[in-house]
């Protein structure tokens, strides 16, 4: 087990070396991580690995929390401190702390910066080598399963800075076949040139969301029309309206995409109607018939 872990600038106790609650590595996956050799005492193909890590970074708009030479340095020196001659390096790096939003923090916001070392038997990595190891093989999942609401965000964060810059609030995806899936943090929906109401199936392409579940009972009990089939930017663009849903945002109306006015550019009637009549149909639980249940 690492005895000292270095944790922003300090070298703590294990038991002490603690992330906030709201980092962004936590609630994101908003980071960057690299698994160095250590080998004799000495890190292992150093400078591939802080090259790797510098391109990481700069691919997802962070960069290096530290110059290279003091960052090679911490990393000598968390090896040193926990005495590791054989074994690996750890570390990671994220955007750090701060209230969840998807949208990147300012500059204020400083990099959450970890540094761990751990110990290996080589004669066992040796001898699992001199036997060899077996194989299964699988379909790539990484990630095509968003029908699970993993806290692997980093993708949705992206995409929400990319629409940002744009001027937009969400952005949507679109798969293989054109065919728009559903926000970054929402499903999407829109009502057609026919004025039917279209949101994509529930598949591992989607999240099934809870708001989208409770809207389907809004929309049968006011006898809506309903057609729970993909459709493709062009068909949104041309709908009457088009909205999203969310627990953080109920129904929102979607007045354009991509910069293309939806209907008349303003919330339409249908996702006014739905936005009101939500609350009517949703679960409340309150700390009341729990109480009374109790007592
Ligand atoms: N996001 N799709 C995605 C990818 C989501 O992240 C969400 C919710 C939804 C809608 O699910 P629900 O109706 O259950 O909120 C669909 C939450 C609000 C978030 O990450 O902030």
């Amino acid at each position: 087990m690492p005895r000292i872990i270095y944790v922003n600038g300090r070298y703590l106790a294990y038991g002490a070396a603690m992330v906030h609650a709201e980092d962004r590595g936590f609630q994101f996956g908003d980071g960057i991580y690299e698994v160095i050799e250590v080998r004799d005492g000495a890190l292992i193909d150093a400078t591939r690995h802080l090259d790797r890590l510098a391109r990481s970074l700069g691919e997802i708009a962070m960069e290096m929390p530290m110059p290279r030479v003091a960052f090679a340095h911490v990393l000598r020196e968390v090896v040193r401190r926990n005495r590791v001659t054989d074994g690996t390096v750890y570390l990671q790096i994220t955007r750090g702390t701060r209230p969840r939003d998807f949208l990147f923090p300012g500059p204020e916001v400083r990099q959450t910066v970890v540094v761990v070392a751990r110990p290996a038997s080589r004669a066992a990595a040796d001898a699992r080598a001199a036997t060899g190891i077996a194989v299964k093989t699988l379909a790539d999942p990484r990630w095509a399963r968003c029908d699970i609401k993993t806290v692997m965000l980093l993708p949705a964060s992206l995409a929400k800075e990319a629409a940002r810059a744009e001027g937009a609030k969400e952005a949507w995806f679109v798969d293989e076949a054109g065919h728009v899936t559903e926000g970054a943090s929402s499903n999407a929906w829109i009502v057609d040139a026919a004025g039917r109401l279209r949101t994509r199936p529930t598949d591992e392409a989607i999240l099934r969301g809870v708001t989208r579940t409770t809207l389907i009972d809004v929309i049968s009990r006011l006898g809506l029309e309903l057609l729970e089939e993909p459709f493709t930017i062009a068909e949104a663009k041309a709908a009457r309206e088009a909205f999203i849903t969310a627990a953080t945002n109920v129904v929102t109306p979607v007045i354009a995409i991509d910069g293309v006015r939806i209907g008349d550019g303003v919330p339409g009637p249908v996702s006014r109607r739905l936005r009101a009549a939500f609350h009517d149909v949703v679960e409340r639980s309150t700390n009341e018939p729990v109480l009374a249940r109790k007592c």
